[in-house]
């Protein structure tokens, strides 16, 4: 990760703006057609490794309890990078003693998911539900104390471990109002929101930091309007908003739109980045989950979509059956539709790195150049390195798409059906998404060893550049 400095954060110029202004000279070049490639990757067989090659992740809930069921984490390993603890980092579950926090079943969720290439999205700091007893009870500057001090320590355990943060989650009224829900957090005043996003930014510079909420999807309604609006605010006056989720549980009361394109868009035009992040539709309708995952393909800042759980069992509404998977893991027509959209939808806008912005004096026009000038965009795809043979396999590394903080790669094996292929990457290089392999790490992270699983002889992955865009290196590939 890169670091950016605390202390400077609550300024507008501080790290979250200039990131904004790079995000902005991307939607730049973007805008004037020269940014978009398309996907070099072939279309991927599992919903994480489709969207990674298209710039996004597919991610999923997960309950620490179900760990343990090899038929879950059979179809979570395969098929997701990214993942949500259902409960484990709610209030409840992380400071259940006012000042005693406990770590252990959302780490349980952590661990599996980081030592096996998948990101994880950290949900959430501040709800005014599953509050522990003592805090439910609280009210006040002492409730306002509570929460933020609950902010601080929550973020800082898992700084660099969870790439984005649903610091507050459902602030805002039902119904007509477009107002915020009545609740003890919001009876601390009404900045309360914005005091936990400075919290979480001082806390966590790194991660991107999401309002969240459900009933937000359809355009008309006063409620997404509310939050639109309050989203405005906080990017005009500067307060740290990098993401806003979309619940996005549909079901007859609360059913998918067409306009749901237009909320995405609408957003993340505010200049944030939008999530689907707790999707589940009543029935599973396939028509349904393609036209969801359509709509945010075609929004560039939406990069992610996250299913509320695995198969229709582990729901948390179990008896809609509104999931991708059956009770018994196999997969409804619906997963068929996800994938089908992923694998058909674009690429996720493609920026040239920060190292290739043109120099910023500009040589005479006047007098014709003595020699070449140089090249200074690196190119976007590269001769394949081949790793020396030997080991019964080899491994041939090719550039796939880039963005501007990050690439993918892809590897093809040949001379074995069955191996294992190591990979490094230079620090402070982070690989944040695999596909179409089985990851392990060493101890310093940069160096992978992929091992077939099953999808093939191509696997791929994403490459978080922090700056260094050194293309990875194959090491050794051996026949097993
Ligand atoms: C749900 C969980 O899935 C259940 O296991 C739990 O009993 C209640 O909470 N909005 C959210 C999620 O933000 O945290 C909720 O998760 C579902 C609605």
């Amino acid at each position: 990760m890169t670091e950016r400095c605390h202390g400077d954060t609550r300024s507008p110029a501080g790290p979250r703006a200039r990131t904004a202004i790079v995000l902005a000279a991307a939607a730049l070049l973007a805008a004037t057609g020269a940014a978009f490639l398309p996907s070099t990757a072939s279309a991927g067989t599992t919903l994480g490794a489709s969207a990674a090659e298209k710039g996004r992740y597919f991610g999923t809930a997960v309950a620490a309890s179900r760990l343990s069921d090899n038929a879950y984490t059979t179809i979570l390993n395969r098929e997701f990078n990214m993942v949500t603890a259902e409960n484990e980092m709610k209030m409840n579950a992380t400071e259940p003693q006012q000042g005693r926090f406990s770590y252990g079943a959302a780490e349980q969720i952590v661990n599996h998911a980081r030592s096996r290439g998948m990101s994880v999205r950290g949900h959430t700091l501040a709800w005014h539900s599953q509050q522990p007893g003592w805090m439910e009870s609280m009210s006040g500057s002492a409730l306002r104390q509570a929460m933020l001090n609950h902010v601080t320590q929550v973020a800082t355990h898992f700084r660099g471990q969870v790439v984005a943060w649903d610091v507050v989650n459902e602030a805002f009224a039902d119904g007509s109002s477009g107002g915020r829900r009545d609740s003890n957090l919001q009876r601390t005043g009404n900045d309360w929101i914005e005091a936990a996003f400075r919290a979480a930014d001082a806390a966590d510079p790194n991660a991107k930091l999401c309002y969240n909420d459900y009933n937000t999807d359809n355009w008309t309604h006063a409620k997404t309007q509310g939050v639109y609006n309050m989203v405005r605010d906080f990017k005009a006056r500067g307060v740290p908003i990098d993401c806003v989720g979309f619940q996005s549980h549909f079901n007859n009361n609360s059913p998918y739109v067409s306009n749901y394109r237009t909320t995405l868009s609408s957003f993340a035009a505010l200049g944030v980045d939008v999530q689907i992040t707790e999707l589940d539709i009543q029935g599973a309708p396939a028509n349904t989950y393609r036209s969801v995952v359509e709509d945010c393909m075609a929004v560039p800042r939406c990069n992610g979509i996250t299913v509320w759980g695995i198969r229709d069992s582990d729901s948390w509404l179990a008896s809609q059956t509104p999931l991708l998977f059956n009770s018994n893991g196999s997969k409804k027509p619906a997963y068929d539709a996800v994938l089908a959209a992923l694998n058909n939808g674009a690429a996720v806008p493609t920026t040239a790195p920060p190292t290739s912005v043109p120099p910023t004096s500009v040589p005479p026009t006047s007098t014709p150049p003595t020699s070449a000038p140089p090249t200074t965009a690196p190119p976007t795809t590269a001769p394949p390195t081949t790793p020396p043979p030997g080991g019964g396999c080899t491994a041939t590394l090719q550039d796939s798409t880039r963005w501007g903080d990050r690439f993918n790669s892809q590897v093809t094996v040949s001379g074995a059906s069955s191996w294992s292929v190591v990979v490094a990457v230079t620090p402070p290089q982070k690989v944040s998404a695999t596909w179409n392999g089985s990851p392990t790490w060493d101890s310093s992270g940069n160096v992978m060893t992929m091992r077939s699983n099953g999808s093939g002889n191509v696997f791929g992955f994403t490459t978080m550049a922090n700056g260094n865009w050194t293309r990875p290196q194959v090491l050794s590939c051996t026949a097993s």
